[in-house]
């Protein structure tokens, strides 16, 4: 009744946000992802008959009331699956900024599915792995697998083909992704919350829906194709589409900071050099930079010395979650 999995966040290059069903959590639109190497979350899950209530450890410290009823809500998913009652304890570390804008939550949830599966002895097929992590967060469903990666929008009620599914594994294309990290601090406005409001107030929300199959379409023959400079400039444009819909939510949700645009006007100042170079931006103000290996060092060289960065951490294709033999 014991297991640890270890899983990596993803970058998303055609973002996800707003939701058709809050309580199935299921996305408005579908989603294309590539997962991360470097980074993880190692989580250990013990299921617990004799135990009370619930327990999390986040980063040697007991996480806050909100953070453990989530978590509590997630595993009824897994007891429920089983029949059982059992109050499970969860220890859980990740080796980078969690809730900073680099998808803590994907990497948890799903190496929490894959550590509850493994504990439960369930031997779930990849694609209700994914299930089950979507409805921890949807970003999570894509962390299920490695390299390249699409998040399916589904069609049925009940979300059972709201499912991720790999394109290519992560030695399919050496491309990197440098994270530049401009604030620590947590955000003020998680994901659910961000995208709930953007769907309830952006004027354009409906635009966001309508022009989300087409930027799939184009994301998947880039990506089979290989051709670097138009994965960066739509993964920019998806990006860019996404802040606009935050940016015109009222009252407006405010992800970047100074340094951010900072960095952004620095990679379109070194495009025009003729450096390849793209950037991307989750729910928080740090910039993703997507580049090639040969041009790493001269970029990182580039943004380190912009006032306000923190520092950089370099990131390319990585694995899929896994079960780990040892514990946190
Ligand atoms: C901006 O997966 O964190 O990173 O499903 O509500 O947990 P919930 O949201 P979450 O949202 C991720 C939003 C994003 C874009 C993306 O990763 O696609």
């Amino acid at each position: 009744m014991k297991a640890t999995a270890i899983a990596h966040p993803n970058i998303a290059l055609i973002k996800y946000w707003g939701k058709r069903d809050i309580t199935l959590n299921l996305p408005a639109v579908g989603s294309i992802s590539m997962t991360l190497s470097g980074l993880y979350t190692k989580a250990s899950v013990k299921f617990r008959p004799e135990a009370s209530s619930d327990l999390l450890i986040l980063n040697g410290e007991p996480a806050s009331k909100s953070q453990t009823q989530r978590v509590s809500l997630f595993f009824d998913l897994f007891r429920d699956a089983v029949g059982i009652s059992d109050r499970v304890e969860i220890v859980s570390v990740n080796n980078f900024p969690t809730a900073a804008g680099l998808a803590s939550s994907a990497s948890a949830f799903a190496a929490m599915t894959v550590a509850a599966d493994a504990a439960l002895k369930l031997k779930m097929p990849p694609s209700r792995l994914s299930e089950m992590a979507r409805h921890g967060s949807g970003s999570a469903a894509r962390s299920i697998f490695g390299g390249f990666v699409q998040m399916h929008l589904g069609q049925r009620e009940d979300g059972t083909d709201s499912v991720a599914e790999p394109i290519a594994p992560a030695d399919y294309w050496d491309i990197r992704l440098l994270i530049v990290i401009t604030d620590e601090k947590k955000k003020e406005i998680g994901s659910t919350a961000g995208m709930e409001h953007s769907r309830e107030t952006s004027p354009y929300y409906a635009s966001w829906l309508a022009t989300s199959p087409g930027d799939i379409l184009e994301m998947r023959q880039i990506i089979a194709d290989k051709d670097f400079e138009k994965l960066g400039e739509l993964a920019e444009h998806s990006c860019l589409k996404m802040h606009s819909l935050t940016l015109t939510s009222r009252p407006p949700i405010l992800y970047w900071n100074g340094t951010t645009f900072e960095v952004m006007n620095a990679v379109v100042a070194m495009r025009k050099q003729g450096i390849p170079a793209w950037f991307t931006i989750d729910a928080g103000p740090q910039v993703k930079i997507l580049c090639r290996p040969e041009d790493m060092e001269r970029i990182e060289e580039e943004l380190i010395v912009i006032p306000g960065v923190k520092h950089i951490i370099r990131t390319q294709p990585g694995n899929g979650a896994a079960v780990l033999q040892d514990t946190v």
